[in-house]
This record gives structure tokens, sequence and C-alpha cells, in this order.
């Protein structure tokens, strides 16, 4: 019997970067392979449509994103990773959930309220460009969260409040129909490495300052030469604790390695040698799974089908559950 089950979402907009992968998508797997969780992965897709009007967009990332969790050792047979709009039985909870749900808990969400504001400030009718998908967006993340009983989800900080809805929500509907429904709770990994991007800033998309996961070998040397360092020569010692490049490294290296290059530092490495460093370690953990996602990439009908098995498993579960959670609300056969 699983003591747990642990369930994570992933928007498919965009292409993963190395922030994402020391700080998300590593420890997440790390943690897939304990025998005591049930875990459960999925492409959020119909969250994409919030974000983006692009189709090829939306399938391109669907596509890599898929592709990069199984290149990087996400076992199929051990989890359950699918894609949100393969399962109907989500988008059905939605809205019976959207039934049990507060607008007012709604105008509370930080996302729509940061929306509304940025109107304000620039003068615009508060509603301008707000569409009901950013709206509701909390209630088919709650449904992702409540159709498959999860307990525990590993989410940024940036997430936490809408866990916390989810939890209102599943305890709003517990309350009216009968204790049907789990209560999730975030899981917020404090010490999980935050990657500085090339300007030293947090890696972000919002900064244009990120490294993508899988770039080529020599596009990924490049694109470490120009992490920013300051203009210490050759030979004049340098402060691990004060260096973009530094933390980058520690994020890959071990304990011992880690050490050396501080060694290396106090004892005045150049830049452009340490960088070396940084690429040869960084590529060294990349280069096999670089090979097997390009492989995935190159045939995504067998990404397809991985997704498709995937399907089969999580419906296993979430068809049975809203067949009852249907039942509850009154929606049964006449006879
Ligand atoms: N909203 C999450 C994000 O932007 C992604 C997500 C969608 C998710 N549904 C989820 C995460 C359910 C955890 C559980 O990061």
């Amino acid at each position: 019997m699983s003591q747990h089950t642990v369930l994570t979402g992933i928007t498919t907009t965009g292409s993963p970067h190395l922030g994402n992968y020391v700080g998300a998508i590593k420890p997440a797997i790390a943690a897939s392979r304990d025998p005591n969780v049930d875990s459960y992965f999925f492409l959020a897709d119909y969250h994409a449509l919030i974000k983006s009007g692009e189709p090829e967009q939306v399938r391109q990332s669907t596509l890599e994103i898929a592709a990069t969790w199984l290149a990087l050792g996400l076992d199929p047979e051990q989890v359950t990773f699918y894609r949100q709009s393969d399962v109907p039985e989500i988008t059905e909870l939605t809205w019976i959930i959207t039934c049990q749900t507060a607008k007012g808990l709604m105008n509370r969400a930080h996302a729509y309220k940061a929306a509304v504001q940025e109107n304000l400030d620039t003068g615009e009718d508060e509603d301008h460009g707000i569409t009901m998908g950013l709206f509701s967006y909390p209630v088919l993340m709650a449904a992702d969260i409540l159709a498959f009983r999860a307990d525990k989800v590993p989410v940024g900080r940036d997430q936490v409040q809408h866990l916390e809805m989810a939890r209102d929500i599943a305890q709003r509907f517990n309350h009216h129909y009968g204790d049907l429904m789990v209560l999730p709770e975030a899981v917020v990994e404090d010490h999980v490495a935050l990657l500085p991007g090339q300007d030293g800033r947090k890696m972000s998309k919002s900064y244009n300052n990120t490294i993508p996961l899988w770039l080529p070998e020599k596009r990924l040397r490049k694109a470490i030469m120009k992490i920013v360092t300051n203009s210490l020569e050759p030979g004049e010692p340098k402060d691990p604790d004060d260096s973009a490049l530094f933390t980058i490294y520690a994020a890959f290296a071990d304990p011992a390695q880690r050490e050396a290059m501080r060694q290396a530092y106090r004892e005045g490495i150049a830049w452009g040698a340490a960088k070396q460093q940084v690429f040869e370690l960084i590529n060294g953990e990349l280069a096999e799974a670089r090979e097997r996602y390009e492989a995935l990439v190159a045939r995504p009908g067998d990404v397809e089908a991985v997704l498709q098995a995937g399907r089969d498993k999580a419906r296993a579960s979430a068809t049975p559950y809203l067949r009852e959670i249907r039942r509850a609300v009154g929606i049964r056969p006449l006879a």
C-alpha cells in the first residue's frame, strides 16, 4: 500500500531550462523512485491555453516537456505520466467544483489580482485582457489534484495559494455532499537550489537570462561563457560566495568537486578556465540524456504511445471516482 499520493503538473508552455532542471525536474524524478509514494505527473496542456493562443507552440512544448521527463529517467511504469487533456474526468470535475467555488475566493487569487492591478496602473479597464480561463484557473488546478485524491503536491511558493484554494473547495464539497474528497497539502521544497541565470539574477524566462536545458554541446559552452563575472584577473583570488558561476557549478557538483572549485577560486583561477570546468560538469551530466531526448523528439509517435498508456492508467482511477462524485451531486441513472 502506498502511503502518499503525490501529484504535480507542468504547464506546457515553452522549453525547459537549466533552472527548471535543477529546481524541479531532477528532484521530482528522484522523489518518484520512492516505492512508498504513488506518483502522478501530468502535462497541463489545458493550463497552457490560458497563456498561449498558438496551437503549434502548445503541441511543440507538450512534446518537448514529455520527452524531457522521459529522457531524464522518469519511469512511466512506476509513475502515472499523462496529458491533462486525455483525461476528460478532469474537466468534468472542473465544472462540478466550479459550482461549489465562491467567486469571492477566486477574486483573491494573486495572479488575477496582479493582472487587474496592472490594468489599473496603465489606465485600462480593470477587466482588460482577462479571460475567464485566467480568472477560474485555480478551479482547473484544484480539479487536477482532487480527481486523483492526491494528498501531497510539490509546488513552488507562487502556487501555495492555489493549494489552499483546492483545500477550501474540497472541504466545501465534503461538507455539502459527504466526505468524498481528499484535502491536498502543498509541499514546498525550500532547500532546492535556485539557479542564477547568465546575468546573476534568478534564472527565469521573464528575465531573459535562461540557458535552455537541451542546447547542443557547442551552444551550451557558448551560453556558459556568457555568464557574468567580474573583472578580476587570472591569479587574483576570487570569492565563490559572490559568484553566480560558482552557484551554478555547485548545483551540479558533488561535495568534493565543490570544495576543489572553492580552492581554485581562492588560488585565482581565470574566469575562462572556471567556465570551461562548469561547461564540462554540466555537459557531462546531460550528454547521455540529451541523446535520448533528441531521439524521443524525433519520434513523436513513441512519446504519444507512452502518453496513451499513461492516460489509461490515469483513467483507471479517475473514471470510477468521477462516477461516485457524479452520483453524489445527483447526476445519476434515473432507474
Ligand atoms: N499551475 C502550476 C504552475 O504553473 C502547474 C499546475 C497545473 C499544477 N495543475 C497543477 C501543479 C496541479 C501542481 C498540481 O506551476
